[in-house]
């Protein structure tokens, strides 16, 4: 069975047809799927989500572009809510310089506070990092952040500094990308990683794998991105299931809940 490690399912794309989509997931071969905070918001209501269906999980965090919401009193709200049960992570957090709104200084400030609120509550973190590769590892490195480990989410970044992360203990996400033709990077990433650190992942309803490209995403197309990774590393599809899987609940153990 398939664990979708990046999700959106509070996102307004999914407004009419949520319900049936997440009630379905466990006949459709989805066991679990993380719902990964963005906004102060949609931190809360993932929450809600991963109340509801019993096959969603939850991360709360704060994306570098939402962080105009976030106070200290939110994470100290965040603080008291990830003792529960399904808050599994501290995620989307990190760097985004393709936008640099705020500016990088916030950025990273932000970034830092939710990194030791993760190390605080003893859960791995969901890192968002685009055109700030160094940044990212540097922040990560000098905040001991390998302490709860977590994943590197839609990983961008070439296999030298995936081979860091790895080191680290860090998980690489890999999600629709990996099917494209430009995604040429990411598919030498996949080759030359070890199965064990790969987790699969949608950032549903952003990305979907070919032949979806362009249209909606949702975690029924991760049998795709399974196959192009057993592919690339020329064993099994369900092989990579199985092994994606058990690398799930290692970065993850409140999945096991
Ligand atoms: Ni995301």
């Amino acid at each position: 069975m398939i664990i979708d490690t990046h999700a959106h399912y509070d996102d307004e794309a999914f407004e009419q047809d949520r319900d049936i989509l997440l009630g379905g997931f466990p006949e459709q071969g989805i066991e679990k799927v993380i719902n990964s905070g963005a906004s102060v918001a949609s931190s809360r209501e993932g929450l809600r989500l991963s109340q509801r269906w019993p096959s969603v999980y939850c991360a709360l965090g704060v994306h570098p572009n939402e962080l105009a919401a976030l106070t200290d009193e939110i994470l100290e709200e965040f603080q008291l809510l990830s003792a529960e049960p399904k808050v599994v992570a501290i995620g989307e957090i990190g760097l985004e310089y393709h936008y640099e709104e705020p500016p990088r200084e916030i950025q990273a400030l932000w970034f830092r506070k939710q990194i030791a609120l993760a190390k605080r509550v003893g859960l791995p973190i969901i890192v968002h990092s685009r055109d700030a590769v160094q940044d990212t590892l540097d922040i990560i490195r000098e905040t001991g952040a390998a302490e709860v480990g977590g994943v590197i989410h839609c990983f961008s970044a070439g296999p030298e500094i995936a081979e860091c992360y790895v080191r680290l203990g860090f998980y690489l996400g890999i999600g629709g990308v990996v099917s494209f033709k430009n995604g040429k990077k990411l598919k030498e990433v996949v080759r030359e990683m070890p199965l064990e650190r790969l987790l699969l992942e949608t950032d549903s309803p952003y990305l979907s794998p070919e032949p979806h490209r362009g249209k909606r995403n949702s975690s029924l197309n991760l049998p795709y991105v399974a196959a192009e990774i057993a592919a690339l590393k020329d064993i099994s599809p369900e092989e990579v299931i199985r092994q994606t899987h058990e690398n799930a609940l290692r970065c993850f153990p409140k999945l096991k809940n």
